[in-house]
């Protein structure tokens, strides 16, 4: 789906959020970080506010987290989902699933984790952003297609921006824990959300080249109920086509 603006496609990719909960009050909305879906947020707590929507038995769960910073800083998926999402909903930590920011054993915190979210029944409606790069969650390229909840590398500008603006020192290393691409491609529906011009060449790339690991996203090619939602710079390259 190509949307003509940035802000009908938030609206839409809202829209298909409310629609999911109004339906199943129950559900389980797995949520990204990041510029495309700040606004994508926006829209939906306006919406749910406006519509009053019952999310009080939803469950909202993250794809993936910083390691090793306060997960009060800025830019912690925990801090930026509460902002934008849950504060404004009154949603609790009981209905948020997000890996820790820190841990002792990250074997244990996966296995709990992963078992949550199984009593839960798994991601009904995953939210999905894009990287540059074709990642998925922190889902480098070369990752690969088998790969499960994991501790994954940053890109170099990502992991210098951080470090800067969270003031660790160099010994400490940073890194992304992310749900692997098993546990997004056993998501429901998944809602592949892209927008701007400097993801249209990925979004050719995930479209229309090969399933390969170069390009992690290229995978949801194979996800039976996957949508490619865009605007329309996004999705400039496929137009030209
Ligand atoms: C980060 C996050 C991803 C997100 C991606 C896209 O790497 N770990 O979960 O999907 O960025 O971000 P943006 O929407 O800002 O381009």
């Amino acid at each position: 789906m190509v949307y003509p603006t940035a802000e009908a496609f938030a609206e839409s990719v809202a829209l298909r959020m409310v629609e999911q909960i109004k339906a199943f009050p129950t559900s389980v909305v797995g949520l990204s970080t990041g510029r495309t879906t700040g606004p994508i947020h926006a829209a939906f707590v306006r919406k749910v506010l406006e519509e009053r929507v019952d999310c009080l038995r939803a469950t909202f769960v993250g794809v993936d987290e910083v390691v090793n910073v306060d997960r009060e800083y800025a830019g912690a998926c925990y801090r930026m989902i509460r902002t934008e999402v849950l504060d404004p909903l009154h949603i609790s930590d009981e209905q948020f699933l997000i890996l820790p920011t820190r841990s002792d054993d990250w074997e244990r915190t996966f296995a709990s984790f992963n078992e949550k979210l199984r009593k839960k029944g798994g991601i009904d409606l995953l939210v999905l952003g894009l990287g540059e790069n074709g990642h998925l969650g922190f889902n480098q390229p070369g990752t690969p297609f088998e790969s499960c909840i994991n501790i994954s590398r940053m890109t170099e500008e990502l992991e210098a921006r951080i470090r800067q603006e969270t003031q660790t020192p160099l010994d400490v290393q940073l890194a992304g824990a992310t749900l692997g691409i098993m546990e997004i491609m056993h998501a429901k529906r998944i809602l592949l959300v892209a927008n701007g011009r400097r993801k249209a060449d990925v979004v050719r790339q995930l479209l229309k080249g090969p399933i390969t690991t170069d390009v992690p996203a290229s995978i949801l090619q194979l996800h039976p109920t996957c949508e490619f939602i865009f605007d329309a710079e996004a999705a400039e390259m496929l137009e030209h086509e």
